[in-house]
């Protein structure tokens, strides 16, 4: 029998109703994302990605003394411990970003000041909540500059978050620009409801385990490609069309052959991604900067197509690819990033999680063998 038969069972658990939740609503009919009631654009355009960061976390936007108060412990709290240092500089040569950052926050968990508290311990986790966003630039920045051969650069006290995650990256200090744009794409990756990542930490957390764990489980879950891996391939997706030369021809194939294509459609959106029509103005501004627009006018064809071929949109880590390609940003870096901005909203979820606990756990239909007699190993 097909499992889609079953009248209670909806595969990949499209559509079911797994929790409440006060911190995002995404509105389908409209496209529009809110953030605790706010619109992510206006957060995006008039605010720092730490003002998202302390309204996912604390519930509310801080006033200019809250947030001065909270940069001052996010940067307090961005250091990352030698042994951390150390463990970076033990993996493989090979090993993608994703899971070096892994190793960072396995570790990072037992260095928290508060690694013994309660797991429903509310004040504790929002302590943690505020290390573990600190310390995520500084981890992927390190972990890159490690596995280049190169010393990490310690965070500077001046720059924010988006600021510092490029001077840790490059070791020069980033234009106003930059740090809008990157201040900009963290505030609209930061929080998306119940995507498989933050479920996975929510799943996580809700055994009363630690929020570390959760944040592990969290990058594991983020990595692949039908998730936050589809920024960098994408870009590398982009790469090779250009290498071809023939766009609409590279589309047309991939459709034809029922190829994926990377950073295109959505589980919940039907009619566009708003945070895509976002970044692709940015990424748009920022190929006039640099005098290279062609990546831009590549996405503008894709999209067309897509769109009228088969009614499907660019999610946001199509055009997040090659914004961040011109900002000169290494490819296996993109999800890293994605990991920086929802350290908040992962953390968001898991503190609303263990704030009114109960244990995640689905049940499945079995379609085995029935139960047949058990035959001795001499007899088999
Ligand atoms: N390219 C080509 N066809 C697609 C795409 C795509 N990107 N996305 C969906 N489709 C087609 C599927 O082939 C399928 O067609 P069929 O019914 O003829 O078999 C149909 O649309 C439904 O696709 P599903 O994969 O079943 O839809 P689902 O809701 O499970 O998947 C997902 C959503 C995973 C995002 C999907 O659109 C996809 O794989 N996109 C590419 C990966 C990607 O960009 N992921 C990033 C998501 S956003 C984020 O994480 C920030």
């Amino acid at each position: 029998m097909s499992a889609t038969t079953y009248p209670n069972y909806s595969p990949g658990l499209q559509g079911v109703i797994a929790g409440i939740t006060t911190i995002s609503e995404i509105d389908v009919e409209t496209s529009s994302l809110t953030y605790r009631g706010i619109n992510v654009h206006e957060l995006a355009e008039h605010a720092v990605f730490e003002e998202t960061a302390y309204l996912l976390l604390m519930g509310k936007l801080p006033n200019k003394s809250e947030l001065a108060e909270f940069k001052a412990r996010i940067s307090n709290e961005s250091v990352l411990p030698n042994e951390v240092i150390a463990a970076l500089k033990q993996c493989p040569k090979n090993m993608h970003p994703m899971d070096r950052l892994k190793v960072a926050y396995s570790m990072l968990g037992a260095f928290d000041a508060d690694y013994r508290a309660e797991p429903t311990d509310h004040e504790a986790n929002v302590r943690k909540a505020v290390r573990i966003v600190a310390k995520a630039a500084n981890a992927v920045a390190a972990a890159h500059r490690i596995s280049e051969g190169l010393e990490p650069i310690q965070p500077s006290p001046e720059l924010g978050i988006a600021g510092n995650f490029m001077y840790m990256l490059k070791g020069e200090k980033p234009d106003e620009f930059v740090i809008k744009v990157m201040d900009a794409s963290l505030t609209l990756y930061a929080e998306h409801g119940y995507n498989a990542s933050t479920f996975a930490s929510r799943v996580t957390v809700a055994t009363l385990s630690d929020l570390y764990s959760g944040i592990v489980s969290g990058i594991g879950t983020l990595k692949g490609p039908l998730h936050g891996g589809a920024n960098e391939e994408a870009m590398y997706m982009l790469m090779e069309i250009d290498k071809m030369g023939d766009v609409a021809k590279w589309t047309h194939d991939a459709l034809a052959q029922k190829k994926k294509i990377m950073g295109f459609g959505h589980r919940e959106y039907r009619i566009g991604d708003s945070r895509a029509a976002y970044m692709s103005k940015l990424g748009k501004e920022i190929g006039k900067r640099v005098g290279d627009t062609h990546w831009g006018d590549i996405a503008e064809v894709m999209e067309k197509i897509m769109w009228d071929e088969k009614k499907l949109f660019p999610n946001i880590d199509f055009p997040s690819a090659y914004a961040y390609y011109l900002l000169g940003i290494p490819i296996p870096l993109y999800t890293p990033i994605f990991v920086v901005a929802r350290t908040t909203g992962w953390c968001a979820h898991m503190i609303e999680q263990l704030d009114n606990n109960r244990l995640i756990r689905p049940t499945c239909i079995y379609e085995g063998p029935k139960v047949t007699e058990f035959v001795p190993i001499d007899q088999r």
